[in-house]
């Protein structure tokens, strides 16, 4: 492709919210005779004719002094974070509409893995230092904003080649020794782009997979989430699971075609709005041991919310051999759900491979959960029940004579409660 065409495609792709920000940025960076490029993802998307995603802009100088030029040009704010030589120009969207536009400046570094897995320590350095201390040939690439360099790409590991090739490869043989974050990336470029790795950088990640284990389960996890966001996640976990990397951070692949049936099953069937990646997560749960689910959630470290759910899976999975019973009132089946979080049940929804458990589950999350006494506390005292545990089990024996059909009506509920008060507690 001509270089000199890459200026306006990168205009064009653009959103139009950006564009105005991209093009202050060049003007101040001419303006002060510094030089500035596009980075990494967006330029190798742009390469590929695919939608940018984001846009990281790279300066040979100071980030934060140049944010703060486009934020007067353009009456945006600044967010500098001195420490790692990176500034946000950042502008608020139309009143309430929660949109806001933001462009990423960056200083452009070299960087020093003090030991594997942490995070590196950074100094400010040239393009050429800042593109060598990348992940993959096509993640280091620049292409210049501003004289000399304007148009022009710097490709200085050939990633051109690789891309057009379809390879996924790493800069040198320390690459996922510095960072083995970089062995979930690979997988997730080789799916997304339908890359392969290179072999050496496949053999590279087999030998160096223990690295994992120096990071973070913050840092494990994050990768893992941005995975399973991606379109078709089943193939990309398989493959990880393939060079070692899924086993290595607590999350076995027991059953490889179990699972690509069920991911695939849950992408159609998902109700809009459900997190997708936490069902995908359980389902992965679903087939591992206790102790194996327990290790896992230890080393990923997931928010509560989502770590109870994943907890869930497993007790749930136990209890679903009861949910087959054909004799289970609705009630019942409440009781025995109940507990769960609606994340698990959703998951087991997915896994269970009996038709009746698989029923009753579904009709537990879209009716029995939301299933309502119409009395409630204030009218159970009106008609003289005595607040305190037994005006609890009432309300209990009310929702639950209500599932079974037993009640239909306000008036049902009402009478029930003053056939009990004639009676004693135990047969509520
Ligand atoms: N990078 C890296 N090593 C990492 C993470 C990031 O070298 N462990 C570099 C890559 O050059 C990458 C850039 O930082 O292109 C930006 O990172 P990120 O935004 O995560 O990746 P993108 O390339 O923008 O890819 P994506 O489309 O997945 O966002």
């Amino acid at each position: 492709m001509a270089v000199r065409d890459l200026l306006p495609r990168l205009d064009g792709a653009l959103s139009a919210d950006l564009r105005p920000l991209v093009h202050a940025a060049r003007d101040a960076a001419a303006a002060e005779n510094v030089r500035l490029y596009v980075v990494g993802g967006a330029v190798r998307d742009l390469l590929l004719g695919r939608p940018l995603v984001d846009v990281d802009i790279v300066v040979e100088g100071d980030a934060a002094s140049l944010a703060r030029r486009v934020a007067q040009q353009t009456g945006g704010r600044v967010e500098a974070h001195d420490r790692f030589g990176t500034a946000k120009v950042m502008h608020n969207g139309p009143v309430g509409t929660g949109h806001g536009q933001s462009l990423d400046l960056a200083t452009a570094r070299t960087e020093k893995y003090v030991r594997p897995g942490a995070l590196p320590t950074v100094q400010p350095g040239t393009l050429a230092q800042d593109l060598a201390r990348r992940d993959f040939t096509i993640n280091a690439i620049a292409l210049g904003l501003t004289p000399p360099n304007e148009g022009v790409l710097l490709d200085p590991f050939a990633g051109q080649k690789d891309m057009a090739a379809g390879l996924v490869r790493v800069l040198h043989d320390k690459s996922f020794v510095d960072d083995a974050t970089r062995i979930f990336r690979s997988v997730r470029y080789e799916q997304r782009l339908g890359f392969r790795m290179e072999p050496q950088t496949e053999a590279l990640a087999r030998r160096d997979i223990a690295y994992l284990d120096a990071i973070s389960g913050d840092r494990v996890r994050n990768e893992l989430d941005l995975l399973l966001r991606e379109d078709a996640p089943e193939r990309g976990l398989a493959r990880l699971a393939e060079i070692g990397a899924l086993e290595r951070v607590g999350l076995p692949w027991h059953d490889a075609p179990w699972l690509s049936r069920k991911f695939a099953q849950a992408r159609r069937a998902a109700p809009p709005g459900a997190l997708l990646p936490e069902i995908y997560l359980g389902l992965l749960m679903y087939t591992l041991s206790p102790e194996e689910a327990s290790a896992a959630l230890r080393r990923l470290n997931f928010p509560r919310a989502t770590d109870q759910a994943l907890r869930d899976v497993g007790p749930l999975k136990a209890t679903l051999a009861d949910l087959t019973r054909p004799d289970l009132q609705a009630s019942a089946v409440v009781h025995m759900l109940e507990r769960f979080q609606p994340a698990a049940l959703q998951t087991c929804a997915f896994a269970c491979d009996n038709k009746a458990a698989r029923e009753r589950l579904r009709r537990y999350l879209a009716e029995l959960r939301y299933v309502k006494s119409a009395l409630d506390g204030h009218d159970l005292a009106r008609l003289g029940v005595k607040q305190g545990p037994r005006m609890g089990q009432m309300l209990k024996a009310l929702r639950d004579a209500r599932l079974d059909g037993e009640v239909r009506s306000r008036e049902d509920e009402e009478a029930r409660v003053r056939r009990w008060l004639t009676q004693p507690a135990s047969e509520e």
